[in-house]
């Protein structure tokens, strides 16, 4: 490696993006895609937008779904970040609030690209295990940390951790406290998301995805729900128009149809039982998935 680049950068791995499988007759789902197509209103949205306009940059701030995101899931627009993916959001995140050597923590197994951001960044990352049955870690209220993720429902356990924990940890850490609610449409009973605890938690960041529930993986949009002074310092990292005009429209077209939503999880939540039956049949021992996967192992720990 040529020694033009910064030392972290050049001993790191890189992120590795799950497999492309080259068999054109394979269901992907290895990124935990949904296996059920987007909303009919998004792809005639879409095919609306195809037009000369695409000449044009698209709203720097994504304000008409900013507002139409703020309006579904009860918070003002200037709450609402949107981002090129969930994935960005984290980056800007990481860009914010980790400075040289700032501890960054999050308890493992999880999301393997906070462990990518924080090492290009150079801040110091200290991963605390998950207890054995995926609750939230004591040591994880103890870290001193810069910045804390919580991934939940947690990939690749599944598991939730119910919203007490994360309201006792968004109290306890001194920095900001990220919660990754990529899957969180696909975990049931009431009070999942921790969105509305924005309203009490100045240090709190609750991120979500259209790439799961929504089936828009291939459009990148993705949402960070904050404070406004949150929100208002992520925009000065953020690239000046971070989401293209389609997925604009495709996001927008998405929320306006909840209902293809939730049947899309009903079936998948139907799916998960069945096969989590089917693997405890089989022997193995199933953790109690939230998500659109499930996480079996064939050795009993717990
Ligand atoms: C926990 C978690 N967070 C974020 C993401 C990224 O989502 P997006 O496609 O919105 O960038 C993923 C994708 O697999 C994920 O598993």
């Amino acid at each position: 490696m040529p020694g033009y680049f910064r030392k972290n950068i050049a001993v790191m791995e890189g992120y590795l993006p799950g497999e492309r499988p080259q068999n054109g007759d394979a269901i992907k789902l290895n990124t935990n895609e949904n296996p059920y197509p987007p909303s009919p209103r998004v792809l005639s949205a879409l095919r609306k937008a195809a037009t000369p306009s695409l000449r044009l940059y698209p709203e720097p701030l994504s304000d008409s779904l900013r507002s139409a995101a703020a309006h579904a899931y009860g918070v003002r627009p200037q709450n609402v970040l949107v981002g090129n993916g969930s994935d960005e959001l984290l980056s800007i995140l990481v860009r914010c609030f980790v400075g040289v050597g700032d501890r960054v923590v999050y308890p493992l197994p999880t999301y393997t690209l906070y462990d990518t951001l924080v090492t290009i960044q150079d801040g110091k990352k200290v991963a605390v295990p998950y207890a054995p049955d995926f609750s939230l870690p004591e040591a994880l209220y103890s870290q001193e940390a810069a910045l804390t993720f919580v991934c939940n429902p947690n990939s690749p356990s599944g598991t939730l951790v119910p919203l007490d924990e994360i309201e006792r940890l968004a109290r306890s850490v001194p920095g900001v406290l990220v919660v990754d609610e990529a899957y969180v449409d696909f975990a049931e009973g009431d009070r999942r998301s921790a969105i509305p605890l924005i309203q009490t938690f100045s240090n709190l960041v609750v991120l979500r995805s259209f790439s799961k529930s929504f089936s828009l993986a291939g459009m990148r949009i993705g949402l960070a729900c904050a404070t406004e002074e949150i929100i208002t310092g992520m925009i000065k990292v953020k690239d000046s128009y971070n989401l293209n005009r389609l997925s604009l429209v495709a996001a927008t077209a998405a929320l306006q149809d909840m209902p293809w939503m939730a049947r899309n999880v009903g079936r998948i939540q139907r799916g998960r039982k069945q096969l989590s039956r089917g693997l405890k049949r089989l022997g193995l021992q199933v953790y109690p998935s939230q998500a659109n996967f499930v996480m079996a192992r064939r050795a009993r720990t717990f």
